[in-house]
């Protein structure tokens, strides 16, 4: 399986820290925060990982993260968004990456406390189709939101003012080759970016998107200045304990 890590967008969520730099490049208690996701898909035993990112600092990344030697890689492949176009538009640019592999997505914005390597060897085993992760929170409207009867999911909205769970669907996804041209089929939401909620609500449709509930914390840190400080405590009392 091969993984990938979206690091484009415009970061204006946390002007005027994003200003001058792209988001992940930020602190987040002592690392900039793009470390997380990238540790997190080493530590779950994926070797090839891309890196998608766009906008003025592209730069940085390289001189950052280099081969991503110091993580345990041989090497870090990484491609260039023009515009933030969405989410899952940055992923459509790693289609020639992935080659027809199965794909493990990691917004570059979301860290995470639990292990991915059970939910990445489950996922391989899956046959065909797609898998997201699920986490209660006190503020669903901020994200995509699951709707579940029973243990089956019905349908997935984003950031809807009126929830219809507290079910977020947190930014890990799990793919088959068939994204690619579920990607082709997307128009452009509202905000004028093609939707990653769209294309889970397409897997859905064929009846074929699987979901598990996350255990342990997990933050979106570029989802507010606030998002970040909480984000950055989180990191600082897990590393003390
Ligand atoms: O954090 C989880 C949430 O992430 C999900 O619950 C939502 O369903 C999903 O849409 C997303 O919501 P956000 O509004 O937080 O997405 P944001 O625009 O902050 O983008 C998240 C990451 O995706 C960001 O770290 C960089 C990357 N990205 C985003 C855009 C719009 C790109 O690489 N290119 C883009 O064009």
């Amino acid at each position: 399986m091969k993984g990938i890590i979206l690091a484009g967008g415009s970061g204006t969520r946390l002007h005027p820290l994003t200003k001058i730099t792209n988001k992940h490049l930020l602190p987040v208690y002592d690392r900039p925060m793009i470390y997380y996701p990238l540790e997190t898909l080493v530590e779950a035993g994926i070797e090839d990982i891309m890196l998608v990112t766009g906008g003025n600092h592209a730069g940085e990344f390289l001189k950052l993260l280099g081969n991503g030697r110091e993580f345990g890689l041989k090497h870090l492949n990484y491609t260039y968004q023009e515009r933030a176009g969405g989410i899952a538009e940055a992923l459509g640019l790693t289609q020639h990456f992935a080659g027809g592999d199965k794909v493990v997505v990691m917004l570059g914005d979301n860290l995470i406390q639990d292990s991915l390597r059970e939910a990445v060897q489950a996922f391989e085993a899956q046959p065909e189709g797609a898998k997201i992760l699920l986490k209660a929170v006190p503020n669903p409207m901020e994200y995509g939101v699951a709707e579940l009867q029973g243990d089956r999911i019905v349908g997935i909205e984003e950031k809807p003012r009126q929830p219809k769970s507290n079910l977020a669907v947190i930014g890990i996804y799990f793919y088959d080759a068939q994204v690619f041209d579920v990607i082709q089929t997307l128009e452009p939401s509202l905000r004028g970016e093609l939707e990653i909620t769209d294309v889970n609500n397409a897997y859905l449709q064929r009846g074929q998107l699987a979901h598990e509930l996350v255990r342990g914390w997990w933050g979106d840190a570029g989802e507010s200045i606030e998002a970040l400080l909480r984000v950055s405590n989180l990191v600082a009392d897990w590393r003390v304990q």
